[in-house]
């Protein structure tokens, strides 16, 4: 395939154009897609055809194993690689994907995972008026820009991430801290969780629960060996072995830092972008929308 990087003008991302979504990659496509993400963080093919279920799966999975997300949000569907990220709601008031249209706070996708999100993807199917935008924060560059005296300290410390006790209500020693607004899981999809989760129950259907998990504070990228403040601000919970205040106040002082515009690229998003992203390596956030309009995504991950 041609594939035609154009950076973009922000501190991170690039537009790619070419991508022919039901052609398979070749060897060649699939490094010049690696390097450009490896370079820009996130890519955002546009101008290409709408690809369908399965050619999403078949390009994702060229570049990791997918995390069977839907399974974990308790939906059927017959293609569980495929998280249906949406607000649309059947007539018994079961979400049909994620649910809700609250904003969402920053995080790095599958952070609560033992082996967490590596890449992820994300497909605009249907946007309301005013889109929200997601936007993205380079933390590779979060952490080049730390003092060497915090990062060495950063080496010796874990954190604990976790959504199990916000969603399911489900009791955690390390986890007794009230939800912040803007939440990695918002109050709607918590809602839906739970009816899905009771449906499936009466169905007789059993889901994997959802997984907690402790990750170091500096990160490795498995495929360039590059290092990464890894903190998913609304999914960390506390670092092991600080005492609760100084772990706060340690994760209150990487988010902020992190979180400045110099290291952040807002997206507007178009009908048709498949934005694909190195979770592992970045942030990200949604704003909210007008609940009374659909917005549907399909978001994919590759794990570590
Ligand atoms: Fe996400």
């Amino acid at each position: 395939m041609n594939f035609e990087v154009t950076p973009l003008k922000a501190p991170l991302g690039a537009i790619v154009r070419g991508w022919q979504p039901d052609e398979p990659l070749s060897v060649t496509d699939k490094e010049n897609i690696s390097q450009a993400l490896r370079k820009h963080i996130v890519l955002v093919f546009r101008g290409n055809p709408q690809p369908r279920d399965e050619a999403l799966i078949a390009f994702a999975q060229e570049f990791g194993n997918l995390v069977k997300g839907s399974e974990w949000f308790q939906d059927q569907d017959p293609k569980p690689e495929i998280l249906r990220v949406n607000n649309i709601y059947d007539a018994d008031g079961i979400p049909q994907g994620t649910g809700g249209a609250e904003k969402l706070g920053w995080h790095a996708d599958y952070s609560y995972v033992p082996r967490v999100g590596k890449e992820s993807f994300l497909n605009a199917v249907e946007l309301p008026a005013n889109p929200p935008r997601t936007s993205f924060c380079n933390q590779y560059r979060a952490l080049e820009t730390l003092p060497d005296k915090t990062v060495e300290k950063l080496r010796k410390l874990r954190a604990f991430h976790s959504i199990t006790k916000y969603i399911s209500g489900d009791e955690s020693p390390m986890d007794d801290k009230p939800e912040k607004p803007g939440s990695a899981v918002t109050r709607e999809a918590r809602a839906g969780f739970l009816a899905k989760r009771e449906r499936n129950r009466e169905l007789g259907i059993a889901k994997p629960d959802i997984p907690q998990a402790e990750h170091p504070l500096i990160m490795k990228h498995p495929e360039t060996g590059r290092e990464i403040l890894y903190i998913s601000p609304q999914i960390i919970k506390a670092i092991i072995g600080l005492p609760r205040e100084e772990s706060d106040t340690l994760i209150k002082e990487l988010t902020d830092h992190s979180l400045r515009e110099e290291n952040i690229y807002h997206h507007d998003w178009q009908v048709g972008d498949t934005v694909m992203f190195d979770t592992l390596g970045s942030l990200h956030a949604r704003e909210s929308w007008n609940p009374a309009e659909r917005r549907v995504m399909r978001q994919l991950s590759t794990m570590l």
